[in-house]
């Protein structure tokens, strides 16, 4: 039976697809996992990682992460609240984090921004909020660690709009003195909860009591003093503070804020059921053929991320997709416009933690694995038989780390051109060429310095070659081309010898070099050239 638009509208109303965007430390796994609490995936909080001892999530499936301890690939956990059905897409939260990172927010509808109240915006959150204000998604924040002392709410709204560029509108405001916080007062519902005393360290639900603002029992509950400042706080809001608008909200321009603390489970609910509430659907893409809408019949998702060898005892390599429209079925055949062939969907997956489904029908919102025979890239376009187009292409992020990487048994260099090229079309690293150089050694530029760790680690294991790596100095990359549009050959550039001159791998000149101060010197000694952080014909992050 061929699916129905309103069968779709129904199911497009309940999906809620995001991911939490934070800079390390803030409290994303705890919070995930309060979020999967109260969700009733999990029973008792400390599963996904127990921490120090064994400090690893349900979403670390290599190796590395384990030894480690972090989080290097992106997962999708779902589970279903309220009639809700939730797809949070992990965002790896080291310090070092990658191109997977910034990609795995082009497949979001919206994103949850944590910010520590002690430390406030910090340098990993800013990067990421860019790009998603940049792709114009709503952005809800939820400080954290209420249950210690940090900043005053007031100041924070106000870093937020300086460092940020957003305002806020705080859904609820803490109420108590700094550190020993009693409860939050609910602006929309104008109300007061108050917490009970967290005697299971966050494993279980926290109990909680609901008073009227003008209740005489909440007045003695929390003293006369948090009385008289809540209400102040109230009116002081109320007046000098933003409105509330969904529309701003949905356009990225003002971001609802919620105050909590994710490990004594002081403001998750509230802060579940609101973002649910008022959180977009899945909103319509824009593509080739126009805008296209996920109510539409026709079956659409694109790959947003690739993955080799998630789990040893399955060797394999899956293609994450996010679908935009139409119903996604066991066994459909798709047309991937990229290679121009139709594609059996024949073992699609889906996760919570290290389980994996079989899933038979998913949509839009939802994120499917697929296994891959080694067609997909990164943001191909899968749609129905007959359908050509091509969703938005996704924009490029600048490399900023370099190094030489080559093989350490000139041998093995047939496995260590696979194992590279292989990696770049996984999108994990990008790849230059000095002019003149072979294959036998490559440049490699990445986001940050771990994608190296994750390079070494993979062409050994999965490639059995172990290279020498050589980090380079340089932190800048350039496209170049001249005005007149002539080709760029390193003899024809003046002061370059600070730099270094290579290819990307459609054979576009780009230079290298330490700093932006270097970059300077090279602009003056070159007035006519041009250059651009990412290749001419492509959209920068
Ligand atoms: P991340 O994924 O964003 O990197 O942060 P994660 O949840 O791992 O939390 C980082 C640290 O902050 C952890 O402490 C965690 O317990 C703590 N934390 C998270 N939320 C809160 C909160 O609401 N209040 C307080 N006070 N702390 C919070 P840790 O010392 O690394 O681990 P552990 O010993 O506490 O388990």
């Amino acid at each position: 039976m061929p699916v129905t638009t309103e069968e779709l509208n129904q199911e497009i109303k309940k999906r809620r697809t995001f991911a939490i965007i934070s800079h390390p430390d803030a409290g994303k796994t705890t919070l995930t996992e309060k979020l999967l609490l109260y969700g009733g995936a999990i029973h008792l909080a400390g599963s996904i990682k127990s921490r120090k001892t064994q400090r690893h999530a349900v979403s670390d499936w290599m190796e590395i992460e384990k030894q480690r301890g972090i989080s290097v690939t992106s997962s999708v956990l779902q589970f279903d609240y309220d009639g809700c059905r939730i797809n949070i897409l992990d965002t790896p939260g080291h310090q070092d984090f990658s191109e997977d990172t910034y990609r795995t927010l082009m497949a979001v509808d919206s994103a949850v921004m944590i910010i520590d109240v002690a430390k406030g915006v910090e340098a990993q959150t800013k990067k990421l909020f860019k790009v998603c204000k940049q792709r114009g998604i709503p952005i809800f924040t939820f400080v954290n660690k209420l249950d210690r002392f940090g900043k005053a709410p007031l100041d924070l709204m106000d870093e937020i709009e300086q460092v940020l560029g957003i305002r806020s509108y705080p859904m609820n405001w803490p109420i108590g003195v700094d550190g020993k916080y009693m409860g939050v007062y609910d602006r929309q519902k104008d109300r007061v909860e108050l917490f009970a005393e967290d005697i299971t360290h966050g494993q279980e639900e926290r109990a909680s009591e609901i008073f009227a603002l003008d209740d005489p029992a909440m007045k003695q509950r929390i003293g006369e003093e948090a009385c008289e400042t809540l209400l102040d706080d109230i009116d002081l809001l109320d007046e000098a503070g933003e409105d509330f608008d969904l529309d701003k909200v949905a356009a990225g321009e003002l971001t609802p804020m919620f105050f909590g603390s994710a490990m004594t489970n002081f403001g998750v609910q509230n802060f579940l059921e609101e973002y649910i509430r008022l959180a977009p659907p899945p909103a319509p893409r824009k593509s080739s053929d126009g805008l296209i809408l996920p109510n539409d019949t026709k079956f659409s998702a694109f790959v947003f991320k690739i993955q080799a060898n998630m789990n040893p005892a399955h060797r394999d390599r899956l293609a994450f997709i996010r679908i935009c429209s139409g119903k996604f079925e066991r066994n459909m055949d798709v047309y991937h416009h990229k290679s121009d062939k139709v594609v059996r969907l024949a073992q699609p997956q889906q996760f919570l933690a290290q389980d994996r489904q079989i899933i038979d029908e998913a949509w839009p919102g939802d994120i499917v694995g697929l296994f891959d025979p080694g067609i997909f890239g990164i943001g191909d376009t899968i749609c129905d038989e007959g359908h050509k187009f091509d969703f938005e292409e996704f924009p490029v992020f600048p490399p900023e780390k370099f190094a030489r990487v080559q093989a350490k048994d000139t041998m093995k260099r047939k496995q260590f051109v696979k194992g590279i090229e292989q990696l770049t079309q996984e999108g994990a690293i990008q790849l230059f060429q000095q002019a003149g150089a072979g294959t036998e050694s490559y440049i490699v530029g990445t986001v940050g310095t771990l994608q190296f760790e994750v390079l070494e680690y993979r062409l050994k294991n999965e490639y059995n070659v172990d290279i020498i790596l050589q980090m380079q100095p340089f932190e800048v990359a350039r496209w170049l081309a001249w005005e007149d549009g002539s080709e760029v050959a390193p003899s024809g550039l003046r002061g370059i010898d600070r730099g270094m001159f290579v290819y990307d791998r459609k054979q576009n000149p780009v230079l290298l070099v330490n700093n932006e101060w270097a970059l300077g010197w090279i602009t003056d000694n070159n007035p006519k050239l041009l250059l651009n952080h990412v290749p001419f014909d492509r959209k920068e992050a």
